[in-house]
């Protein structure tokens, strides 16, 4: 089954073909970051219209690097939610469109499920059940994963997501958006044990996070010490969020009885992350699973795999579900 999968919910337009024999054919990504840097953040109306811009030449751009044409396709995945709204509007628009005039079913993918099931696009993906770390720059999640679509949730930040925090971080020192890489790329290069940050929660015996005190104590930081210390501020901020997200997730996993564990999401491309974690999981016998790095930041071929599980199971006649708690109020129109 060939599937087309479109990212467009935030500032990133990705477009990928995905086979469910052989596997990742093609992909093509825009990045908007040079575009919203001038703001500081992301402008929801100027990624719409740049979602717009890209996302037919990036399609035309996989099809021809596949060497397959739109009659092969079995299949068009987009990104439903969350995101923006205008932004989302583009890729569902277009996938949707392009699958009704091929008489060919489209799907609409969650994006936090491409995030978690990212790391499954390779020749060695874990196997199901493991836990998955989904840190990204809205959401830091802490998930059972039993199968596709089959997750349970153990805790959830109880305000700023850990991306978010890198990025607010980064704002506070100066240095530029998205800032998670910047200030880790600072933080490489300084002392992590200069300054000592809180860890918050990290011992609140749930899967819960939260990040915003961590960035006011950073702030506080800031003030006390000066701006000239952004280099070694840095260093222990990035210290004291891997610390949390190192410790929560093992403890996840020793709760969960996993031996597997997925780290996803944008925040997921830190280096001390990976290797902090891959180490302390290691001596707890847990093997660390994470998606190839281009594929941590939103990208097409998420949705194109998460896209391709579903469609693959419905065509199959398997996927059904029945609904025992149904809220009438919940029903869309028509
Ligand atoms: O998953 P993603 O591309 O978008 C969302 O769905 O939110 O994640 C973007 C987030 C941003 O907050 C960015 O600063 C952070 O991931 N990020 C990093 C690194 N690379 C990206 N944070 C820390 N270290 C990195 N190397
Ligand atoms: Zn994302």
């Amino acid at each position: 089954m060939l599937v087309l999968g479109v990212e467009s919910s935030c500032d990133e337009t990705g477009v990928a073909l995905y086979d469910t024999t052989r596997g990742l054919l093609a992909h093509a990504l825009h990045s908007q970051i040079a575009m919203h840097n001038d703001y500081g953040g992301v402008v929801p109306e100027l990624a719409s219209r740049d979602h717009i811009r890209r996302v037919l030449p990036l399609t035309r751009q996989v099809m021809a690097e596949s060497g397959r044409t739109l009659a092969d396709l079995d299949g068009v995945a987009y990104t439903q939610g969350p995101g923006l709204a205008g932004a989302l509007l583009v890729g569902a628009g277009m996938a949707r469109a392009l699958a009704y005039a091929l008489g060919i079913p489209a799907v609409g993918v969650h994006h936090l499920e491409g995030h978690m099931l990212s790391p499954l696009i390779s020749d060695t993906p874990p196997e199901f059940p493991f836990v998955a770390l989904l840190v990204s720059g809205g959401h830091t999640q802490l998930m059972l994963v039993s199968g596709v679509g089959r997750y349970t949730l153990l805790g959830e930040t109880l305000d700023d997501a850990a991306g978010e925090a890198f990025d607010k971080t980064a704002q506070l020192l100066g240095l530029g958006y998205p800032g998670g890489p910047a200030l880790s790329r600072l933080a490489a290069t300084s002392d992590p044990g200069r300054y000592s940050l809180p860890r918050p929660m990290l011992n609140s015996g749930d899967f819960d996070f939260s990040f915003s005190g961590l960035k006011t104590a950073v702030l506080t930081l800031v003030r006390k010490v000066g701006i000239a210390e952004a280099a070694h501020i840095a260093a222990a901020f990035q210290s004291a969020a891997v610390d949390v997200l190192v410790g929560k997730s093992l403890a996840a996993c020793a709760h969960a009885g996993a031996s597997r564990l997925v780290v996803a999401g944008g925040v997921g491309a830190n280096t001390r992350l990976r290797e902090q974690l891959s180490r302390e999981a290691g001596l707890r016998g847990i093997r660390v699973f994470y998606p190839r790095l281009e594929f941590c930041t939103d990208n097409g071929a998420m949705i194109a795999f998460a896209g391709a599980q579903r469609l693959a199971h419905a065509e199959a006649g398997l996927a059904f579900a029945v609904r025992p708690r149904w809220e009438l109020a919940a029903l869309g129109a028509v």
